[in-house]
């Protein structure tokens, strides 16, 4: 691993890899980032200059991308719009950024005959009922459900078929629900943090009961990794941690830690769409590669990240009002 290229890391998950890379390898990371109102210059701030540095660009933009790629030895694509409800508002950036942004990756490192790894979701797998004991696996067929979902769905196809009709060197990985610091005030487990750290209350969509399968940002980090240095090309790798909670189950427990009643929440008009339940079978990836997650207590990891946004105000309150106005036109 020497020069790696990493396409939205200065967002949540891609800022978490970029720190996780320079603890864990030598590499020199470049990071390519559009810096939407989803990334924070801030998370990349104390990392050494000599190791890391940014370029502020739109991964759609060929003229940007193509001498970019040319220049490094592999490139790791997590650059996307990632909220499934801004999707559900607004489906253009997704079409242009998820499904355009990654042609132009994929044309930039057939070109330059550049190693890509391609971070997708399990939503691409649409989802499951509350009572199915089966999870997803690489071989689930593909259902997306929201434009958010159908773009990564759309995009890990173009990945695939850019391996098999151009040999492009290429792995895809899809990950469920990460969650750990500089996650955005937008998302489930931050807006509710940070609503009772306001004093006020959390917003279940619906009765709460959909499922989600919690994995640590960091546990994400070394599945990529892990790809990247043990992943045979053309391959697909789920990653997840068996962490199945429903909302409902997440919403009390955080209230539970601020020593608030369990009770002590809103129920908000839910999602069009809604997806009840994804789960992650990731034994591929532990048998083949022998990947194991290190987060393996789901309220401890919470604890750790609900301390890191009590640290934090100063970087999540300039977002959060803005965050909360746009819920709140929509009921939510
Ligand atoms: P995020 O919204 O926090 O960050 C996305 C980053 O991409 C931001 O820094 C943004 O500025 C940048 N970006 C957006 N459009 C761009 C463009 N056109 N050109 C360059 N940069 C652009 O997202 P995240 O939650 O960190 O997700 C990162 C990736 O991981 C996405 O591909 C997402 O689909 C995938 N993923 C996310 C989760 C999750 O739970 N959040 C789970 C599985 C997979
Ligand atoms: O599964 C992986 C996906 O996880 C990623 O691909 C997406 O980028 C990421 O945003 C996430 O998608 P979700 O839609 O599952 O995450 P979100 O945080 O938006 O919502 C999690 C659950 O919580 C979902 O069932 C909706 C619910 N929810 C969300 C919000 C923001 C609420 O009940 N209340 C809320 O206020």
């Amino acid at each position: 691993m020497d020069r790696i290229l990493v396409t939205g890391g200065a967002g949540f998950i891609g800022s978490n890899f970029v720190h996780h890379l320079v603890v864990r390898t030598d590499a020199r990371v470049t990071v390519l980032d559009k810096m939407t109102y989803a990334a924070s210059p801030a998370a990349l701030e104390e990392l050494p200059a000599d190791r890391v540095r940014l370029v502020v660009g739109d991964v759609a933009d060929a003229a940007v991308v193509e001498p970019l790629v040319a220049d490094h030895d592999i490139v790791v694509h997590f650059a996307a719009e990632s909220h499934n409800d801004n999707s559900l508002n607004d489906p253009a950036p997704f079409v242009q950024t998820n499904l355009v942004g990654t042609f132009t990756i994929l044309e930039a490192v057939r070109k330059a005959g550049v190693r890509l790894h391609h971070v997708s979701t399990d939503e691409v797998y649409g989802d499951l009922e509350l009572d199915d004991p089966a999870r997803f696996t690489e071989a689930t067929p593909y259902q997306p459900s929201s434009p958010y979902s159908a773009s990564k769905a759309g995009s890990d196809h173009l990945v695939r078929a850019w391996v098999r009709s151009f040999g492009v060197q290429a792995t895809i990985s899809n990950c469920s629900n990460n969650y750990g610091p500089w996650q955005h005030v937008e998302k489930f487990i931050p807006r509710q943090i940070t609503n009772v750290i306001d004093g006020g209350r959390p917003k279940l969509y619906g009765a709460g009961l959909n499922v989600r399968d919690w994995i640590h940002t960091e546990d994400h980090s070394s599945a990529v990794r892990t790809v990247l240095e043990r992943g045979r090309i053309g391959e697909t790798y789920l990653i997840g941690a068996d962490g199945e909670r429903n909302n409902l189950d997440v919403v009390r427990m955080i209230l539970r830690h601020f020593g608030r009643p369990e009770d002590d929440f809103d129920h908000v008009t839910d999602r069009a769409g809604h997806d009840l339940r994804y789960a992650i079978d990731s034994t591929k990836l532990r048998t083949e590669l022998g990947w194991q997650p290190m987060y393996d207590d789901f309220e401890a990891g919470l604890a750790a990240t609900i301390a890191w946004y009590q640290q934090h105000e100063d970087w999540w309150r300039p977002a959060k009002e803005q965050t909360e106005a746009k819920y709140a036109a929509v009921g939510k």
